[in-house]
């Protein structure tokens, strides 16, 4: 990776979180460059990450290596089609960190033959503690592979998935998933203040016993059933919560929203491919 050269475009949040990541990985500045509109944009990446900037997406892919496309995705096609024929002609690898722009509509716009791997990443990749999904299409070798793999494990973990169609499963549980977990958080929260706890306690209270439970299933090698299990006493107090849970069939209610999720992620992934 370091002796790769990459290209951003666009150097929004995504971008600066993963230069960050990568440069705390080894990757020297001088290695990557950044192309944004945004003349202050640029001037604070450049200053704060020593990167090398520039308002021309074209300047930036010259003779790169690697070119993530960190635009919103309804700029993604734009971004294609100005830079279509120069991937094509360097075959650089192209990484798209685009939620739910597919594969499939990069590689038509592009007009083929360029090696391309759709990222999904989550929000917490803006804290190094993110989760992101890769697919890659035929074109990927497997240096383009360890190559994407070292980008996105600058900013948290990834998993590789086969199957595109699987992408919008993806961003239901872990694209969308961070939003579930504030939304436990919040209940518990409220809950908390209800039963009297002062409201900044309850919070604490919560927050500290999310980053504790997360912690503990991800160091196990048991699954969370298990661990859940291991911590409900029978007669006791968390047997009586997870049984009031368990009325409200809180699984059933998780598949519908993931379920929903996922036909949504479809629904919008079909807009996006339709510029
Ligand atoms: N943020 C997250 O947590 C997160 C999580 C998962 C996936 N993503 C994906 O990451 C991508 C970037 O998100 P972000 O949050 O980093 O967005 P962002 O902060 O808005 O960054 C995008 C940058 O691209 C610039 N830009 C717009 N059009 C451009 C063009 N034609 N050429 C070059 N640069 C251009 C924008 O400039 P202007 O502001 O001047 O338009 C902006 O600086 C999105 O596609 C998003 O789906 C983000």
């Amino acid at each position: 990776m370091s002796d790769s050269t990459i290209a951003f475009i666009g150097g929004g949040n995504m971008a600066r979180s993963l230069i960050g990541g990568l440069i705390a990985h080894g990757t020297p500045p001088a290695r990557i460059r950044v192309a944004d509109p945004d003349a202050d944009q640029r001037e604070t990446l450049a200053a704060r990450l020593g990167v090398t900037v520039t308002a021309s997406n074209s300047e930036a892919v010259t003779g790169a290596d690697v070119v993530v496309l960190a635009v919103k995705p309804a700029h993604i096609k734009t971004v294609a089609d100005e830079l279509a024929s120069q991937l094509r002609a360097q075959a650089s690898l192209t990484i798209s960190i685009a939620a739910g722009v597919r594969e499939t509509d990069i590689s038509r716009w592009l007009g083929g033959g360029v090696p391309v791997v759709r990222c999904m990443p989550n929000t917490p990749s803006l804290l190094q503690s993110g989760m992101t999904a890769l697919y890659a299409n035929e074109h990927v070798s497997q240096a383009h592979r360890s190559l994407s793999e070292t980008m996105l494990q600058a900013v948290g973990e990834i998993e590789w998935i086969a199957d595109e169609g699987l992408m919008d499963a993806v961003t239901a549980v872990s694209g969308s998933g961070p939003a579930y977990f504030f939304l436990v958080m919040e209940a518990m929260e409220a809950a908390g203040a209800e039963l009297g706890l002062d409201p900044a306690s309850a919070r604490r209270l919560t927050l500290a016993t999310a980053l504790g439970a997360a912690r503990m299933a991800n160091d196990s090698d048991e699954d969370p059933a298990t661990l859940r299990q291991r911590v409900t006493s029978p007669g006791g107090t968390t047997e009586a919560a997870t049984k009031a849970l368990e009325t409200g069939d809180i699984h059933a209610v998780f598949q519908r929203a993931l379920a929903t999720a996922t036909e949504r992620a479809r629904e919008l992934g079909d807009q996006l491919g339709n510029q």
